[in-house]
């Protein structure tokens, strides 16, 4: 079985108490800490930059997952991975270099992974497949948190996952938007098995009770497919 990882996003934290609700999620179990960079170009939202990433690695025990949507990654990756963070995603809709990146972010020793907008096509993958550890789907327009689940992303995640298998990779496969207990068990049948959560994470009453339902109905999904086959 692929293994569940729960990565609660911090866009939706309480910034004012931001180390407090990074150590909330990971006494919650939460296996990453998801940091959406934004810059008001390639989304139309402003968010986080490498000072804050700086902060947050003082404090998380979990590694951080950073989400680079921004134009230009390419001039800002060195900055994020002295910032501390373990994994890098770069969009491809971010420029014409999406192979050179993932070279980058993995000569910094992070963890390289590409990720597709709602409306990219997998083909975009074709000739990166073999580069990455990871490949990111957006399930939302990328900009904002609490959107709602995107559901034609259900039968991207599935054909990513049907390649992905053809091809003999252990590919790990991320899906961020519009996850909730109410969604999680579909996406996680479909082929994912790393699994963003903002708004239902950071916007329930009890963290721990929340990552524990998304991590139970993702794993039962999965091993139910399992067992089908
Ligand atoms: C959207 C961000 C997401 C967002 C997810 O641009 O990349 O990580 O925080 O938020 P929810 O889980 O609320 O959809
Ligand atoms: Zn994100």
């Amino acid at each position: 079985m692929p293994t569940v990882a729960i990565a609660p996003s911090i866009l939706s934290a309480d910034f004012g108490r931001l180390a407090e609700e990074i150590i909330a999620v990971e006494e919650a179990g939460a296996d990453l800490i998801h940091i959406d960079v934004m810059d008001g170009h390639f989304v139309p939202n402003i968010t986080i930059g490498p000072l804050i990433v700086e902060a947050v690695k003082k404090v998380a025990k979990t590694p951080l997952d950073v989400h680079l949507m921004i134009a230009n990654p390419g001039q800002y990756i060195d900055a994020f991975a002295d910032a501390g963070a373990n994994w890098i995603t770069v969009h491809t809709e971010a420029g014409p270099h999406p192979h050179r990146l993932v070279g980058q972010i993995r000569a910094r020793g992070c963890r390289p992974g590409v990720v597709l907008n709602p409306a990219t096509p997998l083909a975009a993958l074709d000739y990166l497949l073999d580069e990455v550890d990871l490949v990111m789907l957006m399930s939302v327009n990328p900009g904002f948190g609490g959107q709602k689940f995107i559901e034609s992303s259900l039968r991207k995640i599935a054909a990513l996952r049907r390649t992905a298998s053809e091809c003999g990779l252990q590919l790990d496969i991320e899906v961020d938007g519009g996850i909730s207990p109410a969604t999680i068990a579909r996406i996680a049948a479909a082929g994912a098995n790393i699994f963003v959560a903002g708004s239902a994470v950071y916007g329930s009453d009890d963290y721990r009770a929340t990552i524990t339902s998304l991590r139970l109905r993702a794993e039962a999904a999965i091993a139910g497919k399992e067992e089908a086959i």
